[in-house]
């Protein structure tokens, strides 16, 4: 995800800067720039690749002042280019802009500033910020933020200079982290505190609306009518490490926590106001994707998982049968692909090897494919047709979590459109769906708030050997990635199973030495479920049960109920997969073991 600093002071900005932006490297990029308010010019000097190029040229060319902003930028909109690579400047060269989120209508915002006469150079959406700034500024640049920001819709951090106010930075923010280290004579704007620790550790915490303008000796805040705000602030104790992984004790915990903003970001944009299901980047009409009747999903590991809950979606919401494929079985084992096939291939890192095979062999067999894939300028989007992003950020922990649920969220997308194209669900179906899916990141919340219980549910689990988690319907994949993920991070043997299957051979490793986890969230088969539980537990096992909100009964059932909100069946897979995450995360925690680099475990599997 991108890193913003801001430097206002009597230090040189760049060194500040280049030392702030190396503080955030551990979050991924892959350009990097610094706009300097050097003696009334504004120098900007841009880099593709890590930040030691940045630093060559600043070396080799100094940019010499006081105030500045950088970036290291991960891609989104457009390619990891210089043109594409932050700051971004107005036409008359004297306003520079960074930014981290994403701007939802940056489209339209475009096309209204091209047809005003304003030159875009770049394929990004950050640069529109630029020019509205420009066209709002009538000598007064919090004013023309506070302007431009009306205009825009998306998640945003912003940190921006003008040279008529040369001494001052103003930033602004919604849905995206945006925090000011309070100095003494000077003050560091930054998307993340181990980018201020070394020369503060007060912190102002910017909201969303607010809008700071901060010179060296003062920060005011106000929101976009002008009224003044005060802030919260906090004295952080952490040190470097801790700061890096956001006060959490790991990578993964981190990340388990962002998934609320990583499934907000996938979302946006997704919906127009006419009701129609966006998703451009398939590059096919609503008359080509209303001819789709098949549909290949390839991926692995927890991507499969992913890959089995869309099988559901896109069969339950699109009528349309969906074969789901494991990678590494799919390029050897001849399948029934031609070119009326759509082939969707599912990779966080879209660096699979397995996946990328999987994806050449369904090309040369003539289907089109398509890669959802958290990575801009991966290998696998250089190698498909189209891809379509989840907006995770880079996830570093090497268990899969917030791109996991991102990955359903995007699914839930492409689901919604193929049902849209082939009209299998009525208009008032759709945006009831996409009112309810647009409540996930609040449920995701909200089951994240209740993480000390999970904590202590796990408690009692330290010491097993092996465990079973049971499901049915689009709780099967969320059991398998419940199993993938404690055996992955805690080494506990754990096997998942449809509910249904038990009878048929697991149940005779049930003991009271071996716990069960169930997904028993409503649903049409919630009883066939809770017959299962009793199945297991006349066998003596121990039952851990992801229930609804109000769901009371299965207390009687089960040794422990993680409770989950109430959704439609359809689309409680990310909610009942969140206690699983939590569940496996404190366990093995619990067990000593490392989690964000589990033994044997890499982050992209690059071999086969
Ligand atoms: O990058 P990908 O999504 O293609 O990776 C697929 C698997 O290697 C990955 O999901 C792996 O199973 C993780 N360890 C899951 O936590």
């Amino acid at each position: 995800m991108c890193g913003i600093v801001g430097y206002v002071g009597p230090r040189q900005a760049s060194d500040v800067l280049l030392g702030g932006l190396a503080r955030l490297e551990y979050r991924g990029y892959d350009s990097a720039g610094m706009a300097i308010v050097s003696d009334g010019n504004l120098e900007v000097g841009r880099r593709i690749g890590k930040l030691v190029n940045l630093r060559e040229a600043v070396a080799d060319t100094p940019m010499s002042g006081n105030v500045g902003i950088g970036h290291t930028r991960w891609a989104t909109h457009g390619k990891p280019t210089v043109e594409n690579a932050h700051p971004h400047v107005d036409c008359s060269g004297r306003i520079a802009v960074v930014h981290n989120g994403i701007i939802e209508n940056y489209v339209e915002l475009r096309a209204e500033l091209a047809a005003n006469g304003h030159i875009l150079l770049s394929e990004t959406d950050t640069e529109t910020v630029a020019h509205l700034v420009e066209s709002y500024f009538d000598g007064d640049l919090t004013e023309a933020v506070a302007k431009t920001i009306k205009r825009l819709e998306g998640a945003y951090a912003l940190a921006i200079v003008h040279l008529d106010e040369p001494d001052t930075i103003v930033a602004a923010r919604a849905d995206s982290p945006l925090i000011i280290g309070m100095g003494d004579g000077e003050n560091i704007v930054a998307s993340d505190i181990p980018a201020v620790l070394e020369y503060t550790r007060e912190i102002l915490v910017l909201e969303d609306g607010d809008i700071a303008t901060v010179t060296a000796g003062e920060v005011r805040v106000s929101d976009v009518s002008g009224a003044p705000r005060t802030p919260e602030t906090l004295h952080v104790e952490w040190n470097l490490d801790a700061a890096e992984k956001g006060g959490y004790d790991d990578f993964m915990l981190k990340e388990i926590h962002e998934q609320p903003r990583a499934i907000r970001e996938t979302l946006l944009g997704r919906m127009d106001a006419d009701g129609t299901v966006q998703l451009s980047e398939l590059q096919m009409s609503e008359a080509q994707l209303s001819l789709v009747d098949r549909v290949f999903i390839v991926a692995c590991g927890t991507s499969y998982h992913a890959a089995i809950i869309a099988k559901h979606l896109v069969e339950q919401w699109a009528r349309i049968p969906v074969e789901v494929d494991v990678s590494s079985e799919f390029r050897y084992r001849d399948p029934i692909v031609d070119d009326e096939t759509l082939v969707v291939a599912i990779t966080q890192s879209g660096e699979t090897t397995d996946t990328l095979a999987a994806v050449r062999e369904a090309r040369r067999r003539g289907a089109k494919v398509f890669a959802i894939t958290n990575v801009v300028g991966s290998r696998v989007t250089r190698e498909s047709d189209g891809v379509i992003y989840t907006h995770a950020g880079p996830e570093i922990g090497v268990a899969a979590t917030k791109t996991f649920t991102a990955q359903i969220a995007a699914l839930n997308v492409l689901a919604l459109k193929l049902a849209q194209a082939k009209g299998t669900l009525d208009q008032d179906r759709i945006e009831a769906l996409w009112a309810e899916i647009s409540t996930l990141p609040d449920i995701v919340e909200a089951i994240l708030a209740e993480e000390h219980e999970i904590e202590s549910c796990a408690r009692e689990y330290t010491d097993v050997v092996s465990s079973l988690f049971l499901g049915r319907g689009v709780g099967v994949p969320v059991a398998m990635e419940g199993a993938l993920k404690l055996k992955e991070i805690s080494y506990i043997h754990a096997e998942a199973y449809p509910a249904g299957e038990m009878k048929h051979g697991p149940i005779a490793l049930i003991t009271p030495e071996v716990p069960v986890v169930v997904v028993a969230t409503q649903g049409h088969t919630y009883e066939k479920v809770v017959s299962n539980i009793q199945e297991v537990r006349a066998r003596g096992a121990r039952v851990i049960a992801v229930a609804t909100h109000g769901d009371d009964e299965i207390r009687a059932h089960a040794e422990h109920v993680l409770y989950i909100p109430r959704t439609s069946e359809d689309i409680s897979a990310i909610p009942a997969t969140i206690p699983m995450q939590l569940l496996s995360y404190h366990i093995a925690k619990m067990r000593g073991c490392n989690v964000d680099q589990p033994r044997n475990l890499a982050k992209s599997v690059t071999v086969e």
